[in-house]
């Protein structure tokens, strides 16, 4: 594992930049595991000037997202392809048809999930997975439990991260209380992952995540089994870690 201490989120944004747009110069068709929340925000805006500059060309890029409320409509502005759609597919030169999000309306889900895993087993995989960090060490939506499910999969979000998104919605009550996410098993097929943490409320996570044991209770843990993982941490997440 490698890991870059950055000073703020801004650093921490245009490092990750920097390795995703090498990522797409590379293999210009390369298949990007993406992420939502706050913190890839400044990534993809970085991305989207980038490709205005016309420095990384998207025309050939597939994506695949590691999960989505569920369940949720795809207009509504909460759902998470909104947020990839506004954040950054909007602001590329992506071929929408080449992006993948789980359909927060499926009404088979076990159907949806086994579906979801072959069709990125059929892209060749993911060459690039961007993860942030759960406060809670979840990576997708991955909960901290005793047991992991592998593959993509239905599951049922913990109060502390209905608490943590609840920012998102009007109320607390707003927030979906299940999702539809890929599993760690889906994300250990990915040749390589890029995490981001940034803030001091990330600061347990990434040093149960770097400290710790390896644990199904701080699923990012398990990352330290991946053979290729860059973390990229700005000083306050960093901050707890020894
Ligand atoms: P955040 O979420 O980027 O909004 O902090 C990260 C996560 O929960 O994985």
């Amino acid at each position: 594992m490698k890991i870059l201490v950055v000073k703020n989120y801004e650093e921490m944004s245009a490092r990750a930049a920097e390795i995703f747009a090498a990522q797409i110069k590379s293999k210009p068709d390369s298949v990007l595991g993406l992420a939502t929340g706050s913190t890839p925000e400044g990534l993809y805006g970085k991305l989207a000037e980038a490709n205005a500059r016309g420095e990384v060309d998207f025309a050939a890029v597939r994506t695949v997202n590691l999960d989505e409320y569920y369940p949720i409509s795809p207009e509504n502005d909460q759902s998470y392809r909104y947020f990839m759609n506004k954040q950054l597919f909007d602001r590329v030169n992506i071929d929408k048809a080449n992006t993948m999000v789980p359909d927060g309306t499926a009404k088979d889900t076990d159907a949806f999930c086994q579906a979801y895993e072959e069709k990125i087993d059929a892209m060749g995989g993911i060459d690039m997975q961007l993860l942030g960090i759960g406060r809670n060490g979840h990576i997708g939506f991955n909960e901290p439990d005793g047991e992991l499910i592998p593959f993509t999969h239905l599951t049922a979000l913990t109060p502390s991260t209905i608490v943590a998104n609840a920012r998102f919605f009007a109320s607390e009550a707003d927030v979906p209380k299940h999702a539809l996410t890929m599993g760690i098993q889906s994300v250990f097929k990915a040749k390589k992952v890029v995490m981001l943490a940034s803030g001091k409320d990330k600061a347990d996570a990434v040093k149960a995540m770097l400290n710790g044991n390896l644990n199904t209770r701080c699923p990012a843990s398990l990352l330290r089994l991946h053979p290729d993982v860059t973390v990229i941490c700005d000083e306050d997440a960093y901050s707890l870690v020894k």
